[in-house]
């Protein structure tokens, strides 16, 4: 059965952890499935692991949605949230509801997400909330805005930043978003965090106090170069098994191993004399 918003929040009043993982494509969707992960999120983080843009501000919506329509299709259960991407909803309210819901028509989005809790942003989750589609927020590091706020690095580390995160995630939580993403932010402060909100709190380097986590399919998978962020926890190392595989598979073909017999279709013996008859080859 598909999760829904009131299960997840059922889990998180239980105090079980929530399990997110982003994925960009069929068959990064139908691992997360089977791994049972309660919420699937189709990052605009897609914009650097699967289609090699320097940052996410570069993806467009076209590509966004193509991502989700194939994530999509290889799920079922967890909880389908597609990032916003930049440009997409920052100019008004009306553009940030068709953008939504084009997601949601399209590509099969349950649930869209939306970056920063400025008065902007916090608009625009009220306007998607109000016609219809579940909303989760983003503050501490938004890499959309990372220009603006120094770089790819952890927020949220003097007590006037870390008060202004809280300031925003709370607009966030009353313009109705089901839940909050905290990333690259001290794990004291996502503790006090947690004790001011009600609603669920999915962390990314945000420590142990967050309601649930979420990891970039392509670092926990090792699928991508150097060792990441400080808060990744790499659980194997997809890449470098995918390049001894295609080496393997290069010799082979170079060696002539590959193909072998049991890899070649056969033909009637009589068949393939006519055959060779007809070419006047017999
Ligand atoms: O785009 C993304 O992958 C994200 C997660 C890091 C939360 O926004």
């Amino acid at each position: 059965m598909p999760v829904t918003l009131p299960q997840l929040h059922d889990k998180f009043e239980r105090g079980e952890p929530l399990v997110m993982v982003t994925a960009y494509d069929f068959p990064g969707a139908r691992a997360a499935q089977a791994a049972g992960v309660d919420m699937v999120l189709v990052g605009d983080s897609g914009a650097e692991m699967v289609l090699g843009y320097p940052s996410t501000v570069a993806v467009s919506t076209e590509e966004m949605l193509m991502l989700t329509a194939a994530v999509r299709r290889g799920l079922q259960e967890p909880l389908l949230i597609a990032d916003l991407p930049f440009g997409s909803y920052e100019a008004s309210d009306d553009q940030a509801v068709m953008t939504a819901a084009r997601f949601v028509r399209e590509a099969g989005a349950q649930a869209v997400k939306l970056e920063r809790g400025n008065a902007t942003s916090v608009a625009r989750a009220v306007a998607i909330v109000q016609a219809g589609i579940p909303v989760m927020g983003h503050v501490g590091l938004t890499p959309q805005s990372a220009t603006a706020l120094g770089g790819n690095r952890a927020q949220g580390r003097s007590a006037e930043a870390a008060t202004r995160i809280c300031r925003e995630a709370l607009a966030l939580q009353d313009a109705g978003c089901f839940a909050i993403v905290l990333e690259a932010i001290p794990a004291a402060v996502t503790e006090e965090l947690v004790s001011l909100l009600r609603v669920p709190t999915i962390g990314i380097g945000a420590g142990p106090a967050a309601a649930g986590q979420v990891l970039v399919f392509h670092d926990l998978l090792g699928l991508r170069d150097g060792t990441g962020a400080r808060f990744v926890r790499r659980y194997a190392n997809l890449g470098a098994e995918a390049v001894a595989a295609l080496s393997n598979y290069a010799e082979d073909v170079r060696a002539r191993r590959y193909p072998a017999a049991e890899h070649c279709y056969t033909i009637e013996p009589g068949e393939l004399a006519e055959f060779r008859a007809a070419l006047g080859n017999p």
